[in-house]
């Protein structure tokens, strides 16, 4: 072998060792997770497929922020809600899409979710989450996760007025 072939080999082994150390070093995306950014406070991630959930319900905010929103849920979830399981069991996962609420250009009289604004998310861990009421929660917005400031308004408004729904606000619709 030709010293430039036992180089070139050398440098191709070290490249491939290298990289199996930097793929180590990468935590690996679990099933629950689609991304590596969690939310402060609480560590929560987008939970991976929530798109493909089922609709729990939707609402509107008529305010400032003017918003159309969809909560969607896990199988946990839906089987709580048909049930009429209170608490929540673990495992619950809740999702909430919202998107600025516009006029259809094609119809007047119709609203129609305009840009994405926020994704939301709370997870019900007895054990982990124990301090908030078994629930964890995440905000994120372009899939990334908001700032510590935002997530500590989550608990407390959701604490104060639904206590007696063990704090989630959404009701199933029909
Ligand atoms: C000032 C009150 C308020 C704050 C603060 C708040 N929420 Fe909510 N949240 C609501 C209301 C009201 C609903 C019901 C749906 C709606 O009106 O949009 C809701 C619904 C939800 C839902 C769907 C389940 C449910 O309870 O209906 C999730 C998930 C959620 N919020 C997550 C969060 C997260 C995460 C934060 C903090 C970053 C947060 N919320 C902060 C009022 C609040």
């Amino acid at each position: 072998m030709r010293w430039s072939a036992i180089v070139t080999s050398c440098v191709v082994v070290a490249g491939s060792v290298m990289a199996m150390a930097l793929s180590r070093a990468a935590p690996a995306p679990t099933a629950a997770t689609s991304t590596f950014a969690t939310s402060p406070i609480y560590g929560l991630s987008l939970p991976k497929g929530y798109r493909q959930w089922q609709l729990v319900g939707v609402a509107q905010e008529a305010g400032a922020l003017n918003e159309l929103r969809a909560v969607v849920g896990n199988t946990t979830a839906l089987q709580a809600y048909r049930a009429g399981t209170l608490p929540f069991p673990d495992g619950t996962v809740l999702v909430k899409l919202a998107w600025k609420r516009k006029q259809s250009s094609e119809f007047g009289l119709a609203f129609v979710p305009g840009a994405p604004t926020t994704v939301q998310v709370m997870v019900k861990d007895s054990k982990r989450y124990a301090a908030t009421g078994g629930w964890g929660f995440g905000r994120f917005i372009d899939g990334k996760p908001a700032d510590e400031t935002q997530h500590r308004t989550c608990f407390a408004c959701h604490s104060t007025n639904v206590q007696g729904h063990d704090l989630v606000f959404t009701r199933f619709v029909p």
